[in-house]
């Protein structure tokens, strides 16, 4: 199975649009290999001065984005998929409270989903019932908070979608990636062999294939463990 269909949920849809129509994501959409929807959340509110917000039960600084017109966004993508396929489609919500975005996670969501729905959250937070009722599971693209969640939207929509086959031309692109194997990727080089004096190291230009992999694979070694020692624990 692979992924073809994200849908966003959020305030500001144009900002995830523009940001994924460049690049391999945008080429991606234009090939039919990803179809991405973007749901306005404010298009389903239920005044007229468009609310979507509301003061925190109990007291609490900020406002929080309102289950029922959560819950309305959502279904306009969600009840059509559940009446197809008899199942809801994985719906992630973006929160720093999520479980850490990784390259692992990034592939499962590839190849273990045929459709996404990606809530962006705001403000202070969401309506927990939302939660409870909609969200399969929050992920989180680092220990820190952002404003909202467009830009994790567009990270986690981007790793993914890179993962997604056929996406990346040569597949031997991703199994060299950084992380792939849990470690760094050796350091390249194009031409020219010699730029203000640094030359190219002379195992890369040898042509012997063996010692070019050996080579790679103990300076990759060599590089996580200085730069990032975590990913060896
Ligand atoms: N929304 C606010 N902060 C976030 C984060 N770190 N990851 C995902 N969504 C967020």
């Amino acid at each position: 199975m692979s992924l073809k269909k994200i849908s966003f949920l959020s305030l500001f849809p144009d900002s995830i649009q523009s940001g994924l129509s460049h690049s391999l994501v945008g080429k991606a959409q234009e090939q039919g290999k990803i179809k991405l929807a973007h749901i306005n959340i404010r298009d389903f509110s239920k005044d007229k001065h468009r609310t979507v917000d509301d003061i925190v039960y109990g007291g609490g600084a900020g406002m929080l984005l309102k289950a029922d017109v959560l819950f309305d966004a959502w279904n306009s993508i969600a009840a059509p998929v559940l009446e197809v396929t008899g199942k809801k489609p994985h719906t992630i919500l973006l929160s720093p409270q999520g479980a850490l975005l990784t390259q692992e996670r990034a592939k499962h969501f590839a190849t273990e989903h045929e459709e996404l729905i990606i809530v962006c959250g705001h403000y202070e937070g969401v309506d927990e019932r939302f939660i409870e009722l909609c969200v399969d599971e929050e992920i989180s693209i680092g220990n820190y908070v952002l404003t909202g969640g467009e830009f994790a939207a567009m990270v986690l929509s981007d790793v993914v979608i890179r993962l997604i086959p056929g996406v990346v031309g040569n597949q031997e692109s991703i199994s060299g990636d950084s992380l792939e194997n849990g470690l760094l990727k050796a350091p390249q080089y194009t031409r020219p062999r010699e730029f203000m004096g640094k030359t190219v190291p002379e195992v890369l230009l040898s042509g012997n294939h063996a010692a070019i992999e050996k080579w790679r694979k103990e300076i990759s070694f060599e590089r996580t463990r200085k730069k990032r020692p975590d990913l060896l624990k």
